[in-house]
């Protein structure tokens, strides 16, 4: 199987470990693109299916529900454990408490962090400026229109444009506000990669195997179709964390990815 030359990429030691080498196999290569979404409500529970998987998979998605009810040492305890951490916490808010809350957060050891574009251009930048100065920063990533926002739902909050217009509209904000890193559905991963150029960080959810139950994700593609596209990352969580053995669910993800590896572009 050809072997990519990796995307070269950022000052943060784990994103920086994610794309470290040619010499990485190709399996090891897609095990440092998936991202499990640790989507449980206890501690012990998110635990247990890391340590599970804690052999197969580098990168854990801590979300709002998970942080609320675990707290900040979920973070500690998965770096500890030799994970990467994709802290999903979504930042919005005035721009001086979310700087605040990004110097509170990067001290835990997260290696990327979730802010709202629709926050603006001043948020973006007082985030991007907390982060600048930190010893290991987390690579920031705007997250542009939520997956869940339609036409309509969009017009109620007083915008009259397409969620791709807006999506497009916040990316190049991002951009602009000097950032590199985005979440985007897989619909829309070609679009902001021909926005970042190569340069960009793109993380993908939204991601199922063609074998597997589409829950109420509605916009998803497979691992190689995303990948193909242009993202950096996948996120999956229901096809990994509710299989009947998530190493098993894993292991044929990583497979896909490795060989997906093997003619998609390498972001
Ligand atoms: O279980 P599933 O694979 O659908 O999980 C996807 C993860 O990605 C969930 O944690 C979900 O909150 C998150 N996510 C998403 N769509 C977005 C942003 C985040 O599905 N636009």
């Amino acid at each position: 199987m050809p072997e990519n030359t990796p995307a070269e990429l950022p000052t943060n030691t784990a994103i920086a470990d994610a794309s470290s080498g040619a010499s990485l196999s190709s399996y090891d290569r897609a095990r440092q693109r998936l991202i499990v979404a640790l989507d449980f409500p206890t501690a012990e529970s998110a635990l247990n299916l890391a340590d599970r998987l804690g052999e197969q998979c580098q990168w854990f998605k801590v979300g709002l529900e998970l942080y609320i009810a675990a707290g900040p040492a979920i973070i500690e305890k998965l770096v500890s454990r030799g994970h990467s951490v994709f802290l999903d916490l979504k930042l919005y808010d005035i721009p001086n408490t979310v700087a605040s809350a990004v110097r509170a957060t990067a001290s835990l050891g997260a290696g990327m962090l979730t802010v709202h574009a629709s926050g603006g251009p001043a948020m973006l930048s007082a985030a991007r400026e907390a982060a600048s100065v930190l010893a290991t920063p987390p690579e920031l990533l705007a997250v542009t229109v939520l997956t869940s926002m339609d036409h309509e739902q969009l017009k109620a909050t007083g915008m009259n444009c397409t969620p791709q217009e807006q999506v497009a509209r916040l990316a190049q904000m991002g951009i602009d506000a000097g950032y590199r890193g985005f979440v985007c559905s897989p619909l829309e991963v070609a679009a902001l990669r021909a926005l970042t150029g190569e340069n960009g960080v793109l993380v993908t959810p939204g991601i199922r195997p063609s074998s597997a139950e589409q829950g109420d994700q509605k916009r998803v593609a497979t691992p190689s179709h995303a990948l193909g596209v242009g993202a950096s990352y996948l996120v999956v969580g229901r096809p990994i964390t509710q299989a009947p053995d998530p190493s098993v669910a894993a292991e044929a993800i990583l497979l896909e990815i490795a060989e997906a590896l093997g003619f998609a572009p390498s972001y």
